[in-house]
């Protein structure tokens, strides 16, 4: 199972992608998850990614293109994957194909949630998440079991620096500008699967089910 998650910021990519790697058993791997973990351990990356982030706008082609290269590499990908914020821009969905060339992984499959920018920006100012395990909860629609805390992992929860009003609006400014075009670079590549992501977080999970099987 080779699936790639498209969608603004805030449509739901990390929820879904945690789902669907705990049903299919392949890894989730999330571009914003590996910076964020870089940020924090204060390595070259991180210092060097942290500010763009921070802003709202992407990191290098070159850079994310090496990360994700060194990650499918490891053992656990070549089972499968799910790709959440990867490929983000045209460049790097060419280098990916390329990437992927002659694998024999199986089938591509890309999903694209769609939801309007208004929902977005209510989803995320309500978002909490895990630093620790990368879990992710909304205060009104999947709140944790006890306030402020991981259900997982027992660590505090915290909102994204990311997440200002001023960085979402700059963050949804570079979905529509740089990731909206593979929505068309792959509508007429591989199977392209549209999905409404303003329903439930079941509801989405059970149509994203229905498009891959
Ligand atoms: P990244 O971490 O990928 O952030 P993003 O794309 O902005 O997306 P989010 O993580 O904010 O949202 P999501 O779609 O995962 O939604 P979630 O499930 O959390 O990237 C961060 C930054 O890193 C980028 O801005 C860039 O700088 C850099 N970067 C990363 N990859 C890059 C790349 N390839 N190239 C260049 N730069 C890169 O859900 C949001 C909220 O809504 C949560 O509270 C959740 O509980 C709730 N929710 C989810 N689904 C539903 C639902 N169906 N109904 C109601 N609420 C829901
Ligand atoms: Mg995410």
């Amino acid at each position: 199972m080779q699936i790639i998650l498209i969608g603004a910021p805030g449509s739901g990519k990390g929820t879904q992608a945690g789902h669907l790697s705990r049903e299919l058993g392949v890894p989730h791997i999330s571009t914003g998850d590996i910076l964020r973990e870089a940020v924090r351990q204060g390595t070259e990356l991180g210092r060097e990614a942290g500010p763009i982030m921070a802003s709202g706008a992407l990191v290098p082609d070159d850079l994310m293109v090496g990360i994700i290269g060194e990650r499918l590499r490891q053992d656990d990908a070549r089972k499968g994957f799910i790709l959440d914020g990867f490929p983000r821009t045209v460049t790097q969905a060419e280098k990916l194909g390329a990437m992927l060339e002659g694998n024999g992984n199986g089938k591509l499959e890309v999903l694209y949630l769609s939801v309007p920018d208004e929902v977005i920006v209510r989803r995320i100012a309500s978002r909490r998440s895990c630093p620790d395990c990368g879990s992710i909860y909304h205060l009104e629609n999947s709140p944790p079991k006890v306030q402020g805390v991981c259900d997982q992992c027992g660590a505090q929860l915290v909102g994204r620096p990311d997440d200002s009003e001023e960085a979402v609006r700059a963050r949804l400014e570079a979905f529509h500008r740089q990731t909206m075009p593979l929505v068309n670079f792959y509508g007429s590549r591989n199977a392209l699967h549209e999905i409404d992501g303003t329903r439930s977080v079941e509801e989405v999970f059970e149509a994203v089910g229905q498009s891959i099987s």
